[in-house]
């Protein structure tokens, strides 16, 4: 049996030389996509990858992609990798863990002189986390064929086109659409991520096994009432459009507290004017439904339509309600999780079974090739935030763990392929 041991040193130095580059303008450790660090990042994680002696390249959609070459593949491959972005205000772990580790792998492999039956292709996927444009996972969607001339024409909140966006962060608006990478010849993606949640913690468990990736289906309301004065204005003439944003915001909360596993935010509320003794003329709002069961969601977006309608009807307001395409959970491959379990057997680490509650980008390369994501703890289940952590020998598990699954998926006789 081949026993690839990852260097902890190694991994750590790399996560906190990403860690280094960050916004100093924004908390935590802030590499928001399409600005000038997540270029920086990425350059970052190419350099890395140079060094680990992979033959690499910066695709037409910002992907950072390094390539060992198997003598014996005859060109199949397995992906691997995950995103070096994040969300304002967040973490060092989600994402970059994902990246290193794969890269780490590689440095593993080759120095113990492990030739593989398949290619190793590294991915550090463009722009995993919603970016300003409302769009996530824009690196692994071009790979599927996802980026379209209407996905460039989505604006911002200043008006801003997405394709701009993307020529000024140095990607060629007129070329991502057409990045599409051949998947004929990919047997499988295994992508290493923290959890972000407090399920690993609470389970004492050190590996968890990816069985879905949720689905999720977002919204953007408009409540429209009228301008009042706030001291002199009955309580019964007022058409407080404040206020039916405020109800419905409300609901998102009941109607996702409904389920275990269903999840429901509302992330963002603008009032217009924001004056404190004019009653609301215009409330914006936008929020999200989060589940591992698709009629849920359907069961939530009528739900959540016919409250926003009782809310503003109740008082006098009309509102406007857009959902955004829904985007359905995915399975993981039960083939490579069978695999990945009797790889983390086979080194004693504990592990357990669980549904992703965040996205991504696995969840789009699924749409080609079977796919599977192990996660390792989050502490506290804290994430998105800058206090997200895992100690580095629970990483280290886990880059032990993504090693073994590679080798054993490497090896393996997968059905249908
Ligand atoms: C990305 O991390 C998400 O789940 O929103
Ligand atoms: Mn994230
Ligand atoms: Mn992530």
């Amino acid at each position: 049996m081949t026993t690839l041991t990852p260097a902890s040193d190694r991994i750590r130095t790399d996560l906190e030389d990403l860690a280094a580059l960050v916004d100093p303008d924004l908390p935590g450790w802030s590499r928001v996509a399409l600005t000038e660090v997540d270029i920086a990042g990425r350059h970052h994680a190419k350099r890395l990858m140079d060094q680990a002696g992979l033959e690499t390249t910066i695709d037409a959609a910002g992907n950072v992609l390094g390539r060992l070459t198997s003598p014996r593949s005859g060109g199949r491959t397995i992906m691997v990798g995950s995103h070096t972005d994040t969300v304002p205000g967040g973490g060092r772990f989600d994402g970059m863990v994902g990246v290193v580790a794969a890269i780490e792998v590689v440095r593993c492999l080759r120095e113990s002189g492990t030739v593989l039956n398949h290619d190793l292709l590294v991915v550090d996927f463009f722009s995993e986390e919603p970016n300003r444009f409302g769009l996530s996972c824009v690196g692994s969607r071009a790979l599927v064929g996802q980026i379209t001339a209407d996905t460039l024409a989505l604006t911002d909140a200043e008006g801003g086109r997405f394709g701009d966006a993307l020529a000024a962060a140095g990607i060629d608006a007129a070329r991502i659409t057409g990045a599409r990478m051949d998947f004929s010849r990919v047997d499988a993606f295994i992508e290493l991520h923290i959890e972000q949640g407090p399920y690993l913690e609470e389970h004492g468990s050190q590996i968890g096994l990816v069985e879905r990736i949720t689905g999720l289906s977002r919204f953007k309301a408009l409540f429209r009432g009228q301008r009042d004065h706030g001291g002199t204005t009955p309580m019964n003439r007022r058409r407080d459009a404040g206020c039916a944003a405020a109800g419905t915001v409300l609901a998102v909360e009941r109607i996702a507290s409904q389920e275990e596993s269903s999840r429901g935010t509302a992330g963002t509320l603008t009032f217009t004017p924001t004056a404190v003794n004019v009653v609301t003329e215009q409330a914006e709002m936008s929020g999200e439904f989060r589940s591992p069961q698709g009629e849920w969601l359907d069961y939530a977006r009528s739900e959540i339509l016919a409250a926003a309608g009782t809310e503003a009807s109740s008082r006098g307001v009309d509102v406007d309600f857009e959902f955004l395409p829904t985007q359905q959970p995915v399975t993981m491959d039960s083939a490579l999780m069978g695999l990945c379990a009797e790889s983390v057997d086979g080194l004693g680490l504990s592990r357990t079974t669980l549904f992703s509650g965040a996205e991504h980008d696995a969840a789009i390369i699924a749409t080609q090739v079977p796919a599977v994501m192990l996660f390792v703890p989050s502490q506290g289940g804290r994430s998105h935030c800058p206090e997200e952590w895992t100690d580095h020998a629970e990483v280290t598990a886990g880059v032990t763990a993504l090693a073994h699954s590679i080798v054993a998926v490497d090896s393996a006789e997968l059905p249908g392929r």
